[in-house]
């Protein structure tokens, strides 16, 4: 007998693919545009070494888990919960985790448009040479006349949500397969070309490397470690189910852990050499590395414009910047919509169009927080800096929380030590970190936070 005939029908047949699609979800504007400017605006050193360890600590773990989850199960994140609670004979207020899932997707994807319509901005902008030959100062002014614009940003976040929506109803794995494999590996060979090109010609290159990596203890504060924490929900996409809808194309005779630690360090490895690459050119251009979200936007800009063969270069890194892009947004928009097919029999076409509209229309918010609406505050945050919180720093944390506790505590021990399949010593240190490490650090995070 065939190796495909034991495999059931709903299962990718490689294990490779999961790694793409782990990775494809997991890699994306978190890694190349949101890590560097938050490294640059929390201080550099202190917040990327919290951000490791809570990758490695957390992420992972919880990684792991709902990788498990989402195998055993085989249905929609909310609909698995809901069932493993039920076999589990837990309370029936499991099914509240489906809801901040809900609300931490719904959010991000609303403002993860309108920064990925940007890099579609600046592909088409670079490829047509709108940036050749510009000044860092006309590359500043160039960006701003762009945020500047609720008009022009809008359509650029229209045009990505479009793609996402197309992609998602027609059935994400269809192409998504085939698509990864040529794209990731591009990805990862330009981001090497561009490191080599930091290396030789920034003239800064071992100063952003200090940046980077040099411990200021000082710059610890609650506030750093809880924007670490959130992004080490964010970047490795945990915390909403997003990776457990991609679980149940597992084979399962693969191991959970070891392509989960292929996943996370091909995610953290991308997110490194990004602020690698952007931090000695910012200071090459001898520009500040906290300048906020137009870091990656402005300074790559005025590096490209300069480069030589930069016109293509430039265009290329934009274009993938935009699929990375692509390939996360729509591991936002499946586990809701899947959930929806099941649940209520509505049509995928029909679930992913209200969802993708919903999701839009917050996403004017974020449009306008860069113009219209930029003074316009909500305890000290923008709009777009209120849903960027709440998504990342509280309910992403909150989401991965009771999916850790759910996979400890909760879950029949068999079942999931059968999932995990690991030795009974590397089980154990999961087990602790979920059941304890995790919550804790969560907990103690909020509560400097929020009560402190
Ligand atoms: N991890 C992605 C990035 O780094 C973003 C992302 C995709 C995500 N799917 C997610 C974040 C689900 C949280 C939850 O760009």
């Amino acid at each position: 007998m065939g190796d495909q005939q034991v495999v059931p029908a709903r299962t990718w047949t490689h294990r490779w693919t999961f790694v793409l699609a782990a990775a494809g979800s997991a890699i994306g504007l978190g890694n190349l545009w949101k890590f560097p400017y938050m490294a640059g605006v929390n201080g550099g050193g202190a917040f990327v070494l919290a951000y490791l360890c809570f990758i490695a600590a957390v992420g992972v773990p919880i990684m792991m888990a709902e990788v498990a989850l989402g195998r055993h199960g085989r249905h929609s994140p909310i609909t698995t919960m809901s069932e493993l609670a039920k076999t589990s004979q837990a309370s029936r207020w499991w099914g509240v985790s489906g809801w901040i899932s809900a609300v931490s997707s719904m959010c991000i994807l609303s403002f993860y448009s309108v920064i990925a319509g940007w890099a579609v901005y600046y592909t088409i902008g670079m490829f047509s040479g709108t940036f050749d030959h510009i000044t860092p100062e006309q590359a500043d002014a160039s960006f701003e006349a762009l945020t500047l614009s609720p008009l022009r940003m809008t359509v650029w976040h229209s045009v990505f949500m479009v793609l996402t929506g197309i992609i998602v109803a027609r059935g994400v794995h269809k192409g998504l397969e085939s698509s990864l494999r040529i794209i990731m590996p591009s990805l990862f060979v330009l981001l090497v070309v561009l490191l080599g090109y930091s290396v030789m010609y920034s003239g800064h290159f071992m100063e952003g490397v200090r940046f980077l990596l040099e411990f200021h203890p000082e710059d610890l504060t609650g506030q750093a470690l809880l924007a670490a924490l959130g992004h080490a929900f964010f970047s490795l996409s945990v915390g909403m189910g997003a990776i457990m809808a991609y679980g149940v194309y597992m084979p399962k005779k693969e191991s959970i852990a070891s392509t989960v630690a292929v996943v996370a360090s091909l995610d953290t490895a991308i997110a490194l050499v990004a602020g690698l690459i952007i931090f000695p050119l910012t200071f090459s251009q001898g520009m500040e590395p906290n300048q906020g979200p137009e870091l990656m936007f402005v300074t790559l800009t005025a590096v490209f414009s300069s480069m030589p063969a930069g016109q293509f270069f430039g265009g290329l890194f934009f274009l993938l910047v935009s699929i990375a892009a692509l390939t996360s947004s729509i591991s936002m928009v499946e586990p809701l919509v899947t959930w929806l097919a099941e649940r209520f029999a509505i049509k995928r076409a029909v679930g992913t169009t209200a969802y993708c509209l919903l999701a839009w229309l917050l996403g004017l918010g974020t449009v306008m927080s860069f113009n219209e609406w930029s003074d316009k505050l909500f305890l000290g945050r923008t709009f777009f800096e209120t849903v960027d919180f709440l998504s990342a720093n509280i309910t992403l944390p909150l989401g991965g929380l009771l999916i850790a506790i759910f996979a400890s505590w909760v879950m029949k021990r068999s079942l999931i030590y059968k999932e995990l399949n690991l030795s009974t010593g590397g089980f154990n240190v999961w087990r602790a970190l979920c059941r304890v490490v995790a919550p804790l650090a969560v907990l103690v995070i909020f509560t400097e936070n929020f009560l402190g």
